[in-house]
Formats: structure tokens, sequence, C-alpha cells
């Protein structure tokens, strides 16, 4: 329990790391919550026009969820750590982003966070959640709408897998239900421009 209590710890304060803000920071652009929709993520960060920062934040961002769950997922068995940490390591780094410790716990959606866990998960998972939102971008440009939709569709691809026996974990999938939840009430704002028709393409620079 120890053990598992410090690497959900270590989860949360890896997943603390707004790389959006890190990376435009390093890369010498603008603070990415001072222009666009205003969020630390790959999306706004897209609408600095640097395609190369927001592929690294992207990455960055997927790679603090994906990591911590598969390390318990490799190393963890022989130490007591099952499932259930995979769930609470996952939920941490997705929880470290939207409220990270170190920017006065204010942080993104969590897309591309969930998209690490996901495929921390199970692969399979992982990419069946992407395809989704590469479908939706790929017909409506945009990003939010994307997200909302993956996210919907994240839980039923974990019930379908865990139906078919590749993996199966009540708190796996609690864990993802949650995480769609928070991500979904994360784009409220998202939402309402959707109905209006105001929301931004994907690709759209927008200064702010
Ligand atoms: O990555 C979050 C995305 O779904 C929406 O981002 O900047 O358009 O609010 P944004």
């Amino acid at each position: 329990i120890f053990l598992s209590l410090a690497a959900t710890v270590a989860a949360y304060l890896l997943g603390s790391l707004s790389f959006a803000v890190i990376v435009s920071r390093v890369m010498g652009l603008s603070d990415p919550r001072s222009y666009g929709s205003k969020n630390p993520g790959a999306t706004n960060v897209l609408r600095s026009g640097s395609k190369a920062a927001a592929v690294i934040t992207l990455l960055l961002d997927a790679a603090k969820g994906w990591l911590p769950v598969a390390l318990v997922r490799w190393f963890g068995a022989p130490h007591g750590l099952e499932e259930g940490t995979q769930a609470l390591v996952g939920l941490a780094a997705f929880l470290g982003h939207l409220w990270p410790v170190f920017f006065r716990f204010e942080g993104g959606k969590g897309v591309a966070t969930a998209l690490g866990v996901l495929l921390g998960i199970s692969g399979w998972l992982g990419l069946a959640t992407l395809l989704t939102w590469g479908i939706i971008v790929f017909f409506f440009r945009y990003s939010s709408l994307a997200s909302l939709v993956a996210a919907v569709f994240a839980p039923f691809f974990y019930v379908l897998g865990a139906g078919m026996a590749w993996y199966s974990d009540a708190r796996v999938g609690v864990t993802i239900a949650v995480m769609s939840g928070l991500l979904a009430w994360r784009h409220k704002a998202n939402i309402q421009r959707l109905i209006q028709g105001k929301e931004s393409r994907l690709g759209s620079k927008k200064k702010g």
C-alpha cells in the first residue's frame, strides 16, 4: 500500500508538469494561457503557429499519462502493484494535468494525458480512441468535438475489450469513465462555442 501511494503521488507530480507552458517557454513562444482558448494544451499551442511546439506538447502530455501506467504494468506485479494501482497512477497523472500543483492548480482539459493513460492500459484501447478522435477531426476539424466524442467512446471500447477478454478490471473501467466525465466537464466552454458555431477549427490561428 505504501508503494502504491508513493507511485500515485509521483504520477500526480509528473501529471502536474504542464508541458504546453513548459515547451512554449523553452521554445520562446508566448504563454498558451494568454491567447486563443487560453488552455494549456497542444491544440491551443498550435494556435501560436508552431506545429513543432504543438506536437512536442502533445507527445509529452501523453507520455506523462502513459509512463506511470506502463511502469506499473511492466514492473508492478512482483511488488504487489496490480490493475488497481495502474488505474490509480493513471488517474493521478490525469488529475495532475487538470489541477497542476506547479501551476496554481490551473491546468488543461486532459485530452492528451487521458490518451496516454489509455495507451498505457492497452495499446488497442488507446489506438481505437485515437482513431475515433482522428475520424472526427478529419470530418469536422474541431479538436474539442473530437475529444468529446472520443471521451464518450473510450469507456465503451474498454468494456468491449473486456468482453473479448483482452483486459478487464472494474477499477480501470471506472477510472476511464471518471476521466471521460471530467474531460467533458472541462470542455464546457467548448461545448457552448460548438453550439453557437463559434468554436475555432483545428489549426486556425487566433489571437486573444
Ligand atoms: O486539447 C483540448 C481540446 O479538446 C480543445 O482545446 O484549446 O480548443 O479549448 P481548445
